[in-house]
């Protein structure tokens, strides 16, 4: 069994994907082909911001929104304190601070109590990031946000695709950035990512800081980074973007059986009401977790853990001293585990995986 069956997916699409790669080795446009464009606003079209800006990753992304925000040294970023590296890594990798904010125990995404007590005359922005597929509450964060001047950039990574009640993910703040690592609900055939806005000077100021700061050919108005994405990829894209609703539609099926099947056998995850996922991850709490995971394994059923260290803990954040004070991001950390969850994922499988659990508890 697959924890994400990606084979499975290729062999779905294969002839289309063939097809698209076979017209870019035709034109030898590597980079910056029409492939990139056209993925762009289709992209754009799919979550209804006004700019994508394709990119080399979903970290280039997140740096690239920083850049183009005008962080400084010294700049404090809040971040939640339960999530994957980049989304404070990029902050720290670009001389500002992450300010870690713990996680609302329902959700595992940004708790906005918790977000005022952390603003000091030093914080410049938010990046929540919409954990497992799942948006946080992005209209009080946004109030949050606009009551202090504090500009707000989702991490999409998870969630491309998924709703809310403000809005669609990637539409919701004024930037918000997103992964296509192969994994992801909408995943390329290697690294890939995009940034979204409505704004316009921000989306221009974003396409030049993507390609070295360029302006015209060998001009260069200011210091860029190369997080342009291969026209391969985008090409990529573009054939699994054209079925990807259908595969949401397809993870929404599998996510509805896994609770249906995991009643009474562990605590399965909570939408909030109004809310939509696209599952980047189906990811329940146990006890024992490492040894059920084991147990798991025995029985050839992958599993995976997002994430065993809350990032305040992280040995990389250890200088930062902030290591303390987030109690649900420390009992997720311990318990979170992610079961295999992928849109050709059959009802055979899933109960074979439940079983194996009940078997791992008991
Ligand atoms: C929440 C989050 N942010 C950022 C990233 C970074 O994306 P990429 O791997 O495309 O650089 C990921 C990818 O795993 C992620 O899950």
């Amino acid at each position: 069994m697959q924890f994400a069956d990606l084979g499975a997916q290729f062999r779905a699409y294969e002839n289309e994907l063939r097809g698209e790669m076979d017209k870019v080795f035709a034109s030898s446009a590597y980079i910056n082909g029409p492939a990139v464009g056209e993925l762009e606003e289709q992209l754009a079209d799919f979550c209804g911001a006004s700019h994508a800006i394709a990119c080399a990753s979903g970290t280039d992304a997140l740096l690239l929104g920083l850049m183009a925000k005008d962080v400084q040294p010294g700049d404090e970023i809040l971040v939640p304190a339960f999530t994957f590296i980049a989304t404070a890594s990029m902050v720290s990798f670009y001389r500002a601070v992450p300010i870690f904010v713990d996680v609302d125990p329902v959700t595992f995404n940004m708790n906005p109590d918790c977000l005022e007590a952390k603003i000091t005359s030093r914080t410049k922005g938010i990046i929540p990031v919409s954990l497992y597929g799942q948006c946080p509450d992005m209209t009080r964060i946004n109030a949050v946000a606009k009551k202090h001047g504090l500009w707000v950039m989702e991490d999409a990574a998870q969630s491309f695709g998924s709703t809310s009640p403000a809005g669609k993910s990637c539409a919701m703040s004024e930037m918000a950035t997103t992964s296509f690592f192969p994994a992801k609900p909408l995943g390329g055939f290697g690294d890939g990512g995009a940034i979204f806005t409505s704004d316009d000077v921000l989306a221009q100021r974003l396409r030049v800081l993507r390609n070295h700061g360029q302006i015209k050919r060998y001009h260069h108005a200011e210091i860029g980074i190369n997080g342009r994405m291969d026209t391969l990829q985008a090409a990529v894209l573009k054939v699994k973007l054209a079925h990807f609703a259908e595969e949401i539609d397809l993870r929404n099926q599998a996510a509805a059986r896994y609770d249906a099947l995991l009643e009474g056998v562990a605590e399965r995850p909570v939408l909030a009401e109004g809310y939509s996922s696209t599952w980047a991850q189906y990811t329940v709490r146990v006890s024992r977790r490492d040894e059920v995971r084991e147990q798991l394994a025995k029985a050839g059923i992958p599993s995976a853990v997002h994430y065993p260290v809350p990032l305040a803990r992280q040995e990389a954040f250890a200088s930062l001293n902030q290591d303390g004070g987030y109690p649900v991001s420390d009992d997720l950390s311990s318990r979170v585990l992610s079961l295999p969850m992928h849109a050709f994922i059959t009802a055979e499988e899933q109960e074979t995986v439940v079983q194996a659990l009940k078997d791992a508890l008991a």
